[in-house]
């Protein structure tokens, strides 16, 4: 039974537009620079007062529970999430269902913690958790835990997901790392977001781990193929993969584009950006 204490909210997925991968730190994680876009499709993350911490996800590496824990180890709380984002698919999935984690128990518990503190504590859950706590665009840079909030106009995409689960550890462990002085990725999707011309955005497109997740998973390079072959503006994949996104011209087009991919065999949805 849900307790009228519990808290339900909605977790968002995201799409990397950029993603720079700069040299390994000596942390082991790769300095980084994304412009991440959180986009309609969610998960509902629902806590409840307990004495005991459980989540039900089902996941041995539950990001509710860590997040869940960091927060206030001593705590207890039942966590129910329902899925809907792909796991092992870019979209930062786990990563936004703990940030719905963080913010809720953030009320729950009366904790006080502003949004930026929770991004903080985020960053000891996962490099993505940050931005997602923050909402919103954002510039994400260090290894994910320095964001900053941008403006992004409101885009149509198509997201398509070729059935295979990308490891992120791999991904990032073969990818060939850029120049760090290097800011023409950034400043030309800067100035395409600020001039909100589709065709410049859709050019500015770019993800340094693609070559790596696709030489792992060559499925990832059929649907890039497939998207870009039915008219996109132009196709990226997000995060580590395999989720491929594809800009098209508005809703319409991206339901119908979606279905063509739903006919195809794909997991596919129409999304706007939030
Ligand atoms: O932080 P998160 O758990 O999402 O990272 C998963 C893996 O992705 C890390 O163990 C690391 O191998 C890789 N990674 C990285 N550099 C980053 C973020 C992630 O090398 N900035």
């Amino acid at each position: 039974m849900t307790s009228s204490l519990a808290m339900k909210i909605d977790a968002f997925a995201k799409v990397n537009l950029t993603l720079e991968v700069f040299g390994l730190r000596p942390d082991g994680y790769h300095a980084l620079r994304s412009v991440v876009v959180p986009v309609s499709l969610c998960d509902t993350v629902e806590v409840e007062p307990a004495d005991e911490l459980s989540s039900d996800s089902g996941y041995s590496d539950d990001l509710c529970l860590k997040a869940a824990k960091v927060l206030d180890p001593s705590r207890g709380a039942r966590i129910h999430v329902v899925k809907r984002i792909p796991a092992g698919g870019g979209l930062g999935g786990g990563s936004a269902d703990a940030a719905a984690v963080l913010i809720a128990l953030n009320e729950l518990w009366r904790l006080g913690h502003s949004r930026a503190e929770l991004a903080e504590i985020g960053a000891q859950v996962g490099s993505d958790v940050p931005a997602l706590v923050t909402g919103g665009s954002v510039l994400m840079e260090g290894r994910g835990e320095k964001v900053a909030p941008i403006e992004c106009p409101r885009l149509n995409l198509v997201l398509c997901n070729p059935g295979v689960h990308t490891s992120t550890a791999e991904v990032y462990s073969v990818c060939k790392a850029r120049d760090c002085a290097d800011t023409s990725v950034n400043d030309a999707m800067m100035s395409a977001l600020h001039s909100g011309d589709l065709e410049k955005i859709a050019a500015a497109f770019a993800n340094d781990l693609t070559a790596a997740a696709c030489g792992l998973h060559p499925e990832i390079s059929e649907v890039i193929s497939s998207l870009s072959a039915a008219g996109a503006i132009g196709v990226s994949m997000s995060g580590s993969g395999s989720t491929v996104f594809a800009l098209v011209s508005g809703a319409e087009r991206a339901r119908e584009l979606s279905a063509e991919m739903t006919a195809k065999g794909y997991a596919s949805w129409p999304v706007v950006t939030r």
